[in-house]
């Protein structure tokens, strides 16, 4: 489907009285044993998110990329979005958090339609890898055509994962596409680089309507991995422009659609976000308190960790230091510092998986699973469509082998990742 330029704008203005209007008159509450999956809308309530029956939820999945150059969910060239959302689901994991680039938008904006999969396979892999990947990907996924386009990827992905009762999260993952993320990339901060700020916000509300289609549909992350950038050098990196950009932005996401969890990220890469707990000045007169805003039973906060973050001994000191990130306000008994009780989801963690005995993952489990702490590994692939220059990237950090046939690590599977996700779950 192409969109017109016309109809794409009028189309996210219609279609956004019509869901307040089909909230208030099609989302009666169902009686508790009637309500089926997904039972969306989610809430944040205290350190919890809260499905549509109140029941507590906790986020145990993958991230999906769909941010590298070419645009389009990884995988498609070696498996159904059917085949592996199936894998997914067979480790027991409930969410996907799916990666997207606002360069994807303003395409469209640009164009006045979304690109077709055969030309952003060429335009990015070349013209013969490029055919051959868009050959193997409608071999692999029959319902796609020669004119389905890269959101319409997107679609099959989150279809695919609905089937097998996986939730979305969607992740801004990067200002212009690629691989994240350094400090001289231009994706690190508002306004800096390829950051565009106008453009960041026009594609988090394009987004936020155009998924609010998909009904497995839970959540949206509005930035990635926060950071300065060097070249250009941001000379606004802060908590202040954190707050002037991000409470806007969450409110326009909000705006577009009420359903949905706003993931707020922090700074350092999104390894630190003590002062929106603490309520301390950002900084130009600002706190950050939830009780201001009309989408507080909405906000959720989100961390990453990795090993190169952190050197530590043992266990307690690793522990001791995500603490001091802000991983703190997940313990009821600490209450010195906290004005806002938030739930925190650890939206990426990763490792090689053959090396999942070794201190980094036993410590982090132990942490995830003491802390009641939802999760999304980073990642999936596989092998990447291209990355950093390379086609047919090999992801050695990803859940699934080069060619997305089997896990890349069975023992780091049977005894690391399903043994994480029952003691997640368990930990209700
Ligand atoms: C092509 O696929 C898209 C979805 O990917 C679908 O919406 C469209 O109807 C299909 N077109 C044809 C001609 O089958
Ligand atoms: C940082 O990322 C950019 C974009 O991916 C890449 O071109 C550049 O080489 C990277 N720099 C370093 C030092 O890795
Ligand atoms: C951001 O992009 C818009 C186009 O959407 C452009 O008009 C504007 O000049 C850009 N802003 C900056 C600071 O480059
Ligand atoms: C962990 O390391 C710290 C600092 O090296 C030490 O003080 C502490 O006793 C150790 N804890 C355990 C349980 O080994
Ligand atoms: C929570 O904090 C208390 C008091 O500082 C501490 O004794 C306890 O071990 C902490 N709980 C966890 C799971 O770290
Ligand atoms: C509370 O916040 C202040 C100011 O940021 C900091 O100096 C102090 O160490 C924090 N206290 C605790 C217990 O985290
Ligand atoms: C999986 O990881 C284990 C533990 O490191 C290792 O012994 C084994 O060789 C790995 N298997 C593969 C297929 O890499
Ligand atoms: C996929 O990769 C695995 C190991 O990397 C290999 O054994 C297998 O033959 C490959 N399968 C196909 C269909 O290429």
């Amino acid at each position: 489907m192409k969109f017109g330029h016309t109809t794409l704008l009028s189309h996210i203005a219609v279609g956004a009285a019509l869901v307040s209007i089909c909230r208030a008159q099609c989302q009666q509450p169902l009686p508790q044993n009637e309500q089926k999956w997904p039972y969306t809308p989610f809430t944040s309530s205290g350190l919890n998110i809260l499905d549509s029956r109140g029941q507590r939820v906790s986020y145990v999945g993958t991230n999906w990329p769909g941010s590298l150059r070419p645009m389009v969910p990884e995988g498609l060239q070696y498996a159904s979005a059917d085949a592996i959302a199936e894998k997914i689901a067979s480790l027991g994991m409930n969410v996907i958090r799916l990666a997207w680039a606002t360069e994807m938008i303003d395409d469209i904006y640009e164009n006045g339609h979304d690109t077709d999969l055969r030309t952003t396979f060429v335009e990015t892999l070349g013209e013969t890898t490029g055919e051959q990947v868009y050959h193997e990907v409608l071999r692999n996924n029959p319902e796609f055509n020669h004119s389905t386009t890269r959101l319409q990827a997107f679609d099959a992905v989150a279809a695919a994962c609905a089937k097998h009762k996986i939730w979305v999260h969607l992740d801004n993952h990067q200002s212009r596409a690629g691989w994240c993320c350094n400090l001289t990339d231009g994706n690190g901060w508002f306004g800096y680089g390829y950051f565009n700020v106008t453009n960041w916000v026009r594609g988090l509300k394009f987004m936020a309507h155009y998924t609010s289609r998909w009904p497995n549909l839970v959540s949206m992350s509005l930035a990635n991995e926060l950071r300065p950038s060097l070249d250009p050098l941001s000379l606004t990196y802060g908590w202040k422009a954190w707050y002037e950009n991000m409470i806007p932005a969450a409110q326009a996401v909000h705006d577009v659609n009420s359903d949905i969890l706003i993931f707020l990220s922090g700074l350092n890469g999104d390894t630190a976000i003590s002062p929106l707990i603490s309520g301390h000045d950002l900084g130009g007169g600002y706190t950050f308190d939830k009780t201001k805003y009309n989408f507080a039973d909405k906000i959720v906060l989100e961390l990453h960790d990795y090993s190169f973050d952190q050197a530590f001994s043992n266990c307690s000191v690793f522990a001791a230091d995500l603490y001091s990130m802000g991983w703190y306000v997940m313990n009821m008994s600490i209450t010195k510092n906290v004005t806002n009780r938030l739930p925190v989801v650890m939206t990426e963690f990763g490792f090689p998986p053959e090396t999942y005995q070794s201190s980094y993952p036993q410590c982090l489990k132990e942490f995830l699973v003491n802390n009641g702490i939802g999760w999304t590994m980073w990642d999936l692939c596989g092998s990447y469509y291209i990355r950093q220059g390379i086609l047919n990237y090999d992801g050695l950090w990803g859940l699934l082998n080069e060619n997305w046939t089997a896990w890349r690590n069975e023992s780091a599977i049977e005894k690391f990742y399903i043994p994480l996700v029952q003691a997640t779950l368990a930990g209700h």
